[in-house]
C-alpha cells in the first residue's frame, strides 16, 4: 500500500474569524501537528516587551532577535514555541500583548525571525509521527507555505468577530489589529489568489470545520 501522503493546510483570516478552534478540531479529525503561528507572534512580542526592546529601535532589536533560541515543544497536538527554552504564559493574551503584537509584527526582521522556525514545523510534524499540519495565521497561505495542499481564508463581520471575543469574556482590539495586519508592507493579511474563502458570518463552527473536512478528505482520510 503507497505511504499515505503527508498534508500541509494553511488556515488565515482576521481576528476571532475562528481559525485557532476549527483548526484544533481539524488537528483532531486528521491526526495533524496543530500549529497556531499567531501564539507565537504573541510570545515573541511578550518576550522584546520584557526584554524592553521598542519596535522603532531597529539595532536592539536585531541583537535581541540574534540572541534568542527558538525550540518546540508538543502540548497535546498543538506546537509550542519555546524562548530560550522557555513556553509562553498567560500574559500572551493579554491587553498589553494584544496592544502591541502588531506593531511588532508588521517590523520584517521579526518576520524573518519566525520564518524558519515555522516551516521547520513540518519536521516537528514528522518526527511525532503526524499526517500532516494545519497552520493558521495571516500570512500562511501567501508566504509561509504558498504551496500547501489547501489553503483557507476565514473571514467574518467585524461585529460578529466582536461578539465572539466578548462571549470568551477577553477584551481585544480587533479592528485595530485587522487594520494594522492588513495595511502592512510585509506579509499583510490578504485572502491569496487560490484560497478557499469561508465567510463565517452565519455558520456555525461546526458547518466551517466541516466545509474544511469534506475538501481535506479528498486526499487524506479521516484518522
Ligand atoms: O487569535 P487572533 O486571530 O486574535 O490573533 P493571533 O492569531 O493570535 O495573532 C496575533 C497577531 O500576530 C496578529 O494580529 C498579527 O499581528 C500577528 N500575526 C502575524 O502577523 N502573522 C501570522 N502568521 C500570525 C499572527
Ligand atoms: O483563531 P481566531 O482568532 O481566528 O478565532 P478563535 O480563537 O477560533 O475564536 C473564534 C470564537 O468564535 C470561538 O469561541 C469559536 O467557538 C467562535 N465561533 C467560530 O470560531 N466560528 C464560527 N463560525 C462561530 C463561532
Amino acid at each position: 500500500m503507497p505511504a499515505a501522503p503527508f498534508i500541509i493546510i494553511a488556515i488565515d483570516g482576521g481576528a476571532a474569524s475562528g481559525k485557532s478552534s476549527s483548526s484544533k478540531i481539524l488537528a483532531e479529525r486528521f491526526n495533524l501537528l496543530h500549529v497556531d503561528t499567531g501564539s507565537f507572534y504573541r510570545h515573541l512580542t511578550a518576550e522584546l516587551l520584557a526584554r524592553q526592546v521598542a519596535a522603532s529601535d531597529p539595532d536592539a532589536l536585531q541583537a535581541a532577535l540574534g540572541a534568542i533560541q527558538l525550540t518546540t515543544r508538543l502540548d497535546g497536538r498543538s506546537a509550542c514555541m519555546l524562548i530560550d527554552g522557555r513556553p509562553a504564559g498567560d500574559e500572551i493574551r493579554g491587553a498589553e500583548v494584544n496592544a502591541h503584537v502588531s506593531h511588532y509584527a508588521a517590523i520584517p526582521a521579526v518576520r524573518s525571525a519566525l520564518l524558519a522556525y515555522q516551516r521547520g514545523q513540518v519536521d516537528v510534524a514528522q518526527a511525532h509521527g503526524f499526517r500532516g499540519l494545519v497552520m493558521e495565521g495571516r500570512d500562511i497561505g501567501s508566504v509561509i507555505f504558498p504551496a500547501a495542499d489547501f489553503r483557507f481564508f476565514l473571514h467574518a463581520d467585524p461585529v460578529e468577530r466582536a461578539k465572539r471575543r466578548a462571549a470568551e469574556g477577553r477584551q481585544d482590539s480587533i479592528t485595530e489589529r485587522d487594520r494594522l495586519d492588513s495595511s502592512r508592507k510585509t506579509s499583510p493579511l490578504t485572502c491569496p489568489v487560490g484560497a478557499t474563502d469561508i465567510d463565517t458570518t452565519d455558520l456555525t463552527l461546526e458547518q466551517v470545520v466541516n466545509r474544511m473536512a469534506e475538501a481535506i478528505a479528498t486526499k487524506l482520510p479521516p484518522a
